[in-house]
């Protein structure tokens, strides 16, 4: 009796392993290896895609002198621009060096639940900040960047901790976070640069340290990678990194990275691809891929002396998140807070214009997939995205401009007698007819509006049903 009621236990068990086998085939049993080909065939986590929109936070030391960009430094000691040696010579004492910009960086009105909040209101879904740059300042207090971080100097506290503490706590938000796999400036890096990279002391004890530490300790959503361009993969030991990231860190299954892993990767391997800086194709890719710019069209860390006409407009942001949201990427809008830790009230201004916007036509841009024609045939300025539901495909045509004329004919749709449309945030359906002096498309009759009926103030988004394409 004993042994058969064993048996059947042991049954039991066996059934249960089979049955969770086929219903979580992906997160568990999959081992990747450490190349290319295996670390590339691993399924984008699909929140990625689904969030659009994410928000990249520029702020380390050089938010300090915070003149000309990010690159300060580099631009000062390692290929001098004038105008940043004459600001040094003008301002500082000869014999000030860049280190002594870190006690400066003061932090005292970091405020992170404010900055969450302000994230929450913009709509974005994920954001990504800038944990160490090419300065190689951790904001973080790493046990692997002796007095070279925001605990030791400058703030006195973990900014990365404090951030990721209040998204948690507040939001459903995503954390990432950007690492710099190369320093400008470190011995040991510019020791294995001497050496050809024969050797690779600075990744082993530096760099990937860094790394696992920032998994560890923060358990990110994404980690973007950058700064790799000096060196093959081989040397920054990128591919064991993703294999540990994949396989056996905490966030094995929902962990998302980009594609900045050395010479040889950049647009073509790893996570989801950045290629360059602003890359903004027009037209669909095959794989997922996303455009990380700027709200100053300049720079990614703060600047003193940017002016209104420095930063993108309303417009400018929306047409720039259409046009990549069609091609099926995502957009990674940088802001650049000052060394106070302050967001200044013209980057707040964007993201919470971009919030109404998305109040209103989010419906169009999370979760949406590229439809068959990115833009219209014929009409310009005009860009779709669509979503599939029970009731079949829901198409969406973000129109950037007004319609001139009471009848905006689009090239690319063809109607069925089922064709409903819509106005997102218009209560009434839009009349609809076949063109008569046109072999394909569709005429919208676009009605009067009242002022205060007009859904919102910037790109008007039409929606299809029961197209015949
Ligand atoms: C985040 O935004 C959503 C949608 O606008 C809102 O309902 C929620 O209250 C916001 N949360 C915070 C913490 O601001
Ligand atoms: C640094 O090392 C100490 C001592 O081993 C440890 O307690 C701490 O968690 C480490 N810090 C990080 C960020 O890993
Ligand atoms: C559609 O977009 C592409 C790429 O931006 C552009 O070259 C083309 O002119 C656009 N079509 C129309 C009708 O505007």
């Amino acid at each position: 009796m004993a042994a058969h009621k064993d048996q059947s236990r042991k049954l039991t068990v066996l059934i249960c392993i089979i049955v969770l086998y086929f219903q979580f085939p992906v997160a568990s049993l999959v081992h990747y290896e450490p190349t290319w080909d295996s670390l590339d065939s691993r399924p984008l986590p699909s929140w990625y895609d689904e969030a659009k929109i994410g928000i990249f936070i520029h702020w380390g030391v050089f938010s300090v002198p915070s003149f000309a960009s990010e690159w300060f430094w580099w631009y000062w000691k390692g290929q001098p621009l004038q105008k940043v040696v004459e600001y040094m010579k003008n301002n500082y004492p000869p014999d000030f060096t860049y280190a002594d910009f870190a006690p400066k960086f003061t932090a005292e009105f970091y405020n992170p639940d404010q900055w969450v909040d302000l994230f929450n209101a913009s709509g974005a879904r994920y954001i990504v900040l800038i944990t160490k740059h090419h300065e190689g300042f951790t904001n973080w207090p790493s046990n692997h960047s002796f007095n070279w971080n925001a605990m030791d100097v400058g703030p006195k506290m973990d900014l990365v901790g404090m951030l990721a503490n209040s998204i948690r706590k507040r939001t459903n938000i995503k954390l990432g976070l950007y690492h710099s796999l190369f320093e400008w400036f470190n011995p040991l890096f510019l020791q294995d640069q001497a050496n050809k990279f024969a050797t690779n002391y600075f990744v082993t004890s530096k760099t990937m340290p860094e790394l696992y530490e920032l998994v560890n300790t923060y358990k990110p959503d994404i980690i973007w990678s950058d700064g790799g361009d000096g060196a093959l993969d081989t040397y920054w030991n990128s591919k064991e990194f993703l294999a540990w990231l994949y396989n056996d860190s905490p966030v094995k299954d929902t962990v998302v990275t980009n594609d900045r892993w050395g010479t040889n990767c950049g647009c073509k391997h790893g996570g989801y691809l950045t290629c360059k800086d602003r890359y903004n194709p027009g037209k669909l890719q095959q794989r997922k891929w996303e455009n990380a710019m700027t709200l100053d069209r300049s720079s990614w860390g703060y600047r003193r002396e940017a002016t209104l006409n420095d930063f993108l407009t309303i417009e400018e942001l929306i047409t720039l998140i259409v046009e990549t949201v069609s091609c099926g990427g995502n957009i990674l809008i940088n802001v650049g807070p000052t060394k106070d830790g302050r967001i200044t009230p013209i980057y707040e201004e964007r993201l919470r214009q971009m919030g109404q916007w998305l109040k209103v036509n989010g419906e169009a841009i999370y979760k949406t997939k590229p439809w068959t024609s990115q833009n219209d045939t014929v009409a310009p300025n005009v860009w779709y995205t669509s979503k599939k539901s029970e009731t079949g495909t829901r198409v969406y045509a973000f129109v950037l401009k007004w319609p001139e004329t009471d009848i905006l004919y689009l090239g690319s749709p063809s109607p069925s007698s089922l064709t409903r449309v819509t106005l997102l945030g218009y209560p009434s359906p839009i009349p609809w007819r076949i063109p008569a002096s046109q072999p394909s498309g569709i005429e919208l009759l676009i009605p009067v509006i009242s002022v205060n009926a007009i859904p919102c103030q910037w790109a008007w988004v039409f929606t299809m049903e029961n197209l015949a394409n």
